[in-house]
């Protein structure tokens, strides 16, 4: 840092040079001076009502809180002394006057804020011997459970709520000593996420799908990274035995990526790990038409390779296809890549992802937007996508830059989409007409054309042009799953086109896959899956997780495909494929193995072992080395995620030296290098672009329809639809008649009406 952007402050008789503008309670922490607190929280609006805080300034008359405070050069601070204990205890006798003290019932106990600066900080005593005020436990919403009487109003959960998720769904109604936190109705419609949960340092807000089930030092805390989507989030999942009892986002005082973010599906969605339909033993059909019939892994794996081994016989290496899906490991796919081609030696091999990145990053012209920097970003664009429904982590940076940093976004959107609240413009632009507005941003020359298709003015894409290019700082552009391959391509040398003096332009893709960016870094080469499913000359497939790609349960094996090997942890009863699948191999969830995947920074993060692999089930990766065994004897395979990861680091370049020791610090993640490519010529991109722009349709009526909260969040899934209180969200979360009791007790939803809601 500029030594002339440093000031002098001295604490408890110690002087320190400290960055100018530093806020005092974080200075002291930093420099490890205990300052308690309850309403502070770094990067929400200031609450300033805990008073715990509080330290002695010279020259100040009274005591200070420290949070509301920035350092000054020569600023004389005392963080101890017999006055300032005495205030802060004299504060938590008054934070628990009304506290019921019932830590011995609290899901809390044992991790709550309050007891451990009472501890630390407080009387053992207490002198209110006033009657308290009494109101009964209840339950907020299938996933929140709420006891009022804990509440000290310190309003993380209302600051979180509205700052983090845009959502003002919960906040403080009545006054003075009645003030209580509640929500309007009674009842939170909101996206459950579980924020306030996580920030709550009391008992107040609890957890509503793990009340009264386990104290939290009989749990084994493991960390790891989130399944879902591609934010990456880091996470503690909470075991006991073989059981995956809750999952909270990092340890409050170490911080990942996320802080103690997270979205209902990471919080909530952990179910299905340990849900009685997993897939428990290999299963065979025998004969086409015939029945799953159980097996061992060892008939499984021989009757696989003979099949496999006849087919290549007949029909040569490339006759069999290998498809991995983005949830898996790097290690799983990297291993399913060498299956391919070194065991059997087909070129037929992809990733089977929603949609592909390929076309992104073999153009890269600049580095990727951490989830740091767009949170710092003066200007954000984002083009298509719905990141507060697909990837929240995501959708709550763009969030908190804007209200929290004051930046610009600029928001290119066929939706009216929730995060257009926070655009500084909102260029609405006909459905499916993404691709023109990366044209006319990227290519002057077709903005008459592009904005016709798109129904905007040309003054619209000259002001967010504009912006962009006087933007001082980072400018991150961001863009969603609707782009085609040229947009792709072209969104991708944005950098090139936009970099200038004092300005920085970073990419962030927004895939819908927790691996999605480390399966196309692991099965780059490969072919794109839907082309692979359609080649008739493909006899066989070995699909590492049911294919993820649009038309979702409705796709099929390719034509000729007489055997299909599928490893997962479900069967599915409505899925063509799982319909025709001769060989079913139970696979391990990712609470069970250990591994990396790589999120949309990418960032690749440490997937570790919280419980041994359920029932008969393997790592993904240790099937694929067990089936390249079963081949073609072929042992040339790692048998340990470490061991593949080494390999990883040797032969995929982007990952290039990484070992798994590197990783150990989530609070420093390591960002893969992907090449970034020098401005490249895109006129064969442009000349696609502008044909497929020629097409459009410029008469389509524009979407004035706001989606309402959750519509993809809560869209049940292969794993998500297995946590039982998302069907009462996706029923319209209904109040039940009695807010005491947990909603799943008293409200039966119909399969019918799941279904009907979902669709
Ligand atoms: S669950 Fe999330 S959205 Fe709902 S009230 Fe809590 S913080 Fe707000
Ligand atoms: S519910 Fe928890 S987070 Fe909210 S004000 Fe009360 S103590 Fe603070
Ligand atoms: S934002 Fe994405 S990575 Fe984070 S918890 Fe939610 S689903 Fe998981
Ligand atoms: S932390 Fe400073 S007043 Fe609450």
């Amino acid at each position: 840092m500029d030594q002339s952007e440093l000031i002098k402050v001295t604490i408890n008789g110690t002087d320190f040079h400290v960055a100018k503008g530093a806020r005092l309670i974080d200075v002291c922490r930093e420099k490890s001076f205990d300052i308690p607190s309850f309403c502070y929280y770094a990067d929400l609006a200031l609450q300033a009502s805990c008073r715990m805080c509080l330290v002695r300034i010279e020259k100040m008359p009274k005591l200070q809180t420290s949070c509301t405070i920035i350092c000054t050069d020569g600023m004389i601070v005392t963080t101890q002394s017999e006055e300032i204990q005495k205030a802060q205890r004299s504060m938590l006798e008054f934070l628990l006057a009304n506290h019921p003290l019932d830590c011995p019932v609290c899901d809390r106990g044992g991790e709550c804020e309050l007891q451990e600066q009472t501890f630390d900080w407080g009387n053992l005593e207490e002198r209110f011997t006033e009657k308290k005020n009494y109101h009964p436990e209840k339950y907020l919403s299938p996933m929140v459970a709420n006891d009022p009487q804990r509440c000290i109003l310190c309003k993380r959960c209302t600051r979180v709520c509205d700052e983090w998720m845009g959502e003002q769904a919960i906040e403080a109604g009545n006054r003075g000593a009645n003030t209580v936190i509640g929500t309007y109705g009674g009842w939170l419609n909101c996206s459950q996420c579980g924020n306030c949960i996580e920030v709550c340092p009391t008992g107040t807000l609890l957890d509503g799908t793990y009340r009264h089930q386990h104290r939290p030092w009989e749990l084994n805390q493991t960390v790891s990274t989130c399944t879902y989507c591609s934010d990456g989030c880091q996470l503690s999942v909470g075991s006991r035995g073989s059981e995956v009892v809750r999952i909270v986002a990092r340890d409050r005082y170490v911080n990942g990526l996320n802080g103690e973010f997270l979205c209902v599906k990471g919080r909530f969605g952990h179910p299905f790990i340990n849900h009685p339909e997993r897939i428990r033993t290999p299963l065979i059909r025998y004969q086409k038409g015939g029945k799953l019939v159980p097996a061992t892994w060892d008939e499984a794996l021989r009757f696989t390779a003979r099949r496999l081994s006849e087919i290549k016989e007949a029909h040569g290496p490339n006759s069999i296809g290998v498809l991995g899906n983005p949830r898996l490991t790097n290690e799983a796919l990297y291993s399913l890549r060498k299956l391919a081609t070194d065991t059997i030696g087909s070129e037929n091999y992809g990733t089977s992802d929603r949609f592909s990145l390929k076309p992104f990053f073999d153009n890269l012209g600049g580095p990727l937007a951490t989830h740091r920097d767009i949170r710092y970003a003066k200007t954000i664009v984002l083009i298509g996508g719905e990141p507060e429904e697909l990837q929240p982590l995501s959708g709550k940076q763009i969030r908190q830059a804007v209200r929290n940093g004051n930046a610009q976004f600029i928001l290119i959107n066929s939706v009216r989409i929730r995060l257009r609240e926070q655009a500084s413009q909102f260029i609405h632009i006909r459905p499916g007409t993404e691709d023109a507005a990366v044209l006319a941003l990227a290519n002057a020359a077709d903005v008459e054309l592009a904005t016709r298709k798109m129904g905007v003015d040309v003054a619209e894409i000259d002001a967010a042009r504009k912006a962009i290019t006087e933007t001082q700082g980072d400018v991150v552009i961001m863009f969603g799953g609707e782009l085609s391959a040229a947009a792709q391509a072209g969104v991708a040398q944005m950098s090139q086109l936009f970099v200038g003096e004092g300005r920085r332009v970073l990419l962030h893709p927004l895939p819908l896959y927790n691996n999605s960016v480390g399966a196309h870094d692991m099965l780059r080469g490969g072919k794109e899956a839907s082309t692979l499913l359609q080649d008739e000359h493909i006899r066989a497939l070995i699909l590492a997780g049911r294919p993820l790609l649009p038309g979702g349960d409705a796709n099929e094996p390719t034509p000729n495909a007489e055997f299909v090997v599928l490893w997962e942890l479900f069967l599915s009863e409505v899925s063509e494929f799982d319909r025709q699948v001769d060989v079913v191999l139970p696979a391990a969830s990712f609470a069970e193995v250990d591994g990396t995947f790589t999120n949309n920074d990418g960032f690749v993060q440490r997937v570790r072992k919280a419980i041994e692999p359920l029932h008969q089930s393997k790592p993904d990766w240790l099937i694929a080395a067990q089936l390249a065994n079963a081949i073609g004897g072929d042992t040339s395979f790692e048998t340990s995620p470490s061991a593949i990861f080494r390999e990883i680091g040797e032969h995929v370049p982007a990952y290039s030296g990484l070992r798994y020791p590197h990783l150990k610090d989530e609070t420093n993640p390591v960002q893969v290098q992907h090449e970034i490519v020098a401005q490249r010529d895109l006129s064969n991109e442009f000349a696609i672009l502008r044909k497929a722009v020629e097409a459009m349709d410029d008469t389509a009526n524009k979407d004035q329809l706001t989606p309402g909260v959750g519509h993809e969040l809560f869209k049940p899934g292969p794993l998500i639809e297995k946590t039982p209180q998302i069907h009462l969200l996706v029923a319209g979360n209904p109040k039940p008649e009695n807010i005491l009791v947990s909603p799943l007790y008293q409200i039966s939803i119909d399969e019918n009406l799941k279904r009907e809601v979902a669709a």
